[in-house]
């Protein structure tokens, strides 16, 4: 077998992801290879010419590990295998192999918080009290009064402990068939050591880490106690998360696990899914610098699109994060749902602005398929939906509304599959947006998403930019990241650029009539040379 290569360092010793984009692949949606109405690896390598004309550094794909499903590949069964439905080692390896060839990385998700309750090591601890694999979970005597061990409530906000007939219950912050590993027992991390290493000798760049900050469990299992905040980063369903994730034991995972990243050349990424309130919690989930090199922002894609909300999270997050760690911004994901909806409401400038300001800040930025055309939100009828979690919770937390598959082209099937299958989740309108439809055309969302993208390389290059909030009104924004300045109208009404704006590099309006000199359009956002810095450049 032939390992990937992924080239090193770019010299200087930056990390490869500081200034760099990733793109987020849910890989049952983004191309059906074989017609059976699921996306799959080979379909991903037939369109990894899309992402290297797009200019992403890298991509990370949602699970890829073998799964009964119940959560869509975040319900393990064997981490060091492919999903059969998606393909096949082989094909993962080659897909490895002609994403470098194309200068792109590969992540992979990593799920360590929970397994499948189809594991081998759950098959295991599940049949007695004195199985090898029983501490390998969390497993809980009842209470005196025969009543569950404490609290804590799952993810759909039912009681996250499952009686077993083994004679105890045992935990599960997500659903009963994603048992909760314990992180107290040395074996669980000899067993992770041996996972990472196994993707990491195979080319695998790094993984995006699941409930980056849920591990550890309160070794006494202590009750949570009531929520006074409706941030659903602090708490769900009437509980603060005190006890049942973010405990400071985890942190010597991140340390241990750094370690290893740090013994491959070139060093490996530790991206975690970092579910706390603010950017101080957030911040330590960075360490010293020595724990995950970086930790998802959702008090930032969670903020409403306001100016002065973002620069303050901005500049928060920048200030907190340790020397030489890089902060990461997105604002879609396969859980969230998408930024065009949930921030632009469909607006189209809106989204235009919404993704220069993500491939203009700092450090590295995370795209979720689709972003790039501006994909917004599809309404999947109850009937069609496909996330057991979220079936049958209150107030339509629907996840499957983000996870439809990537409209290509207008064709029967939608260029994700052939004429005639019936895609797994529905497929967003064809006449609304699509690759094809706006690949050529010069004012496209997804021109401007590549034009942003190659100017981010070419102006901010690689490495930590240095930023600065220069303008925050109640309406507009104006920063610099690097040797650029970028000013960003958030109103319906014109607005006058700022002093420190110089020549025009980039717009994100559509139209084709210049605006007034000094003047931004209606949700209109620039980049722009800092006034006075010298020589000039082409209009990209
Ligand atoms: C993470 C995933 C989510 C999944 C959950 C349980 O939050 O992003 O999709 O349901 O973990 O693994």
């Amino acid at each position: 077998m032939s390992h990937a290569q992924v080239s090193g360092h770019q010299g200087s010793g930056t990390p490869w992801w500081h200034g760099a984009v990733i793109y987020q692949l849910y890989a049952r949606s983004w191309r059906d290879s074989n017609d059976d109405g699921y996306g799959d690896l080979r379909g991903i390598i037939e369109r990894l010419d899309h992402l290297a004309w797009l200019g992403v550094d890298a991509i990370w794909l949602s699970p890829t590990m073998p799964s009964p499903d119940e959560d869509w590949g975040y319900d393990v069964s064997d981490y060091t295998g492919v999903h059969p439905e998606l393909g096949t080692l082989a094909d993962l390896d080659e897909l490895i192999a002609q994403a470098g060839q194309r200068g792109m990385r590969v992540l992979l998700d990593l799920v360590p918080n929970h397994t499948s309750s189809a594991h081998p090591w759950f098959a295991d601890a599940a049949s007695g009290r004195e199985a090898e694999h029983r501490r390998y979970y969390v497993w809980a005597d009842p209470r005196p009064d025969g009543g569950r061990p404490n609290n804590w409530l799952d993810f759909t906000g039912r009681p996250a402990w499952q009686w077993h007939d083994s004679g105890q219950y045992y935990l599960h912050n997500f659903m009963p068939g994603q048992p909760d590993l314990n992180w107290w027992e040395p074996a669980v991390h000899l067993q992770f050591a041996r996972i990472l290493e196994f993707w990491f000798e195979r080319g695998v760049a790094g993984f995006r880490i699941d409930v980056a900050n849920g591990l550890y469990k309160d070794a006494e299992l202590r009750d949570n106690p009531p929520l006074d905040s409706d941030n659903p980063l602090e708490g769900v369903f009437g509980l603060r998360f005190v006890y049942n994730s973010n405990r400071p034991e985890t942190h010597g995972v991140y340390r241990d696990w750094r370690k290893i990243a740090e013994s491959y050349s070139p060093e490996r990424l530790l991206l975690g899914e970092t579910w706390v309130p603010d950017t101080q919690r957030l911040a330590a989930y960075y360490g010293d610098n020595d724990e995950l090199q970086l930790g998802f922002n959702f008090p930032f894609a969670l903020a409403d699109l306001d100016p002065g909300r973002l620069a303050e999270i901005v500049e928060q997050t920048l200030a907190a994060l340790p020397p030489g760690a890089g902060p990461v911004w997105m604002g879609s994901n396969h859980d969230l749902g998408r930024f065009p909806s949930r921030w632009c409401g469909g607006d189209e400038r809106k989204i235009r602005l919404a993704l220069l300001v993500l491939a203009t800040l700092p450090g590295t930025s995370v795209l979720y398929y689709g972003d790039e055309i501006g994909m917004t939100d599809v309404d999947v009828p109850p009937a069609l939906r496909r996330d057991h979690a979220t079936l049958d919770l209150e107030g339509g937390a629907d996840r499957d509304r983000a996870r439809t598959p990537m409209p290509w082209d207008g064709s029967p099937g939608g260029g994700f599959t052939g004429p005639g299958v019936t895609p797994w989740l529905p497929m967003a309108d064809p006449a609304d947006r699509t690759v094809a439809g706006q690949r050529d055309i010069p004012e496209s969302t997804l021109s401007l998403c590549r034009r942003l993208l190659a100017l981010r390389r070419a102006e901010l290059g690689r490495g930590l930019a240095d930023f600065e909030n220069l303008a925050v009104t109640e309406g507009a924004w104006a920063y610099r990241t690097g040797p650029v300045v970028v000013a960003a109208n958030f109103t319906d009404q014109p607005a006058s650029l700022p002093a420190e704006a110089g020549e025009v590099l980039l717009t994100t309006s559509a139209e084709q009539a210049p605006p007034s000199p000094g003047v931004l359009r209606p949700w209109e956002g620039v980049v722009t040379r800092r006034s006075g810095s010298g020589a000039g450049h082409d209009q990209l």
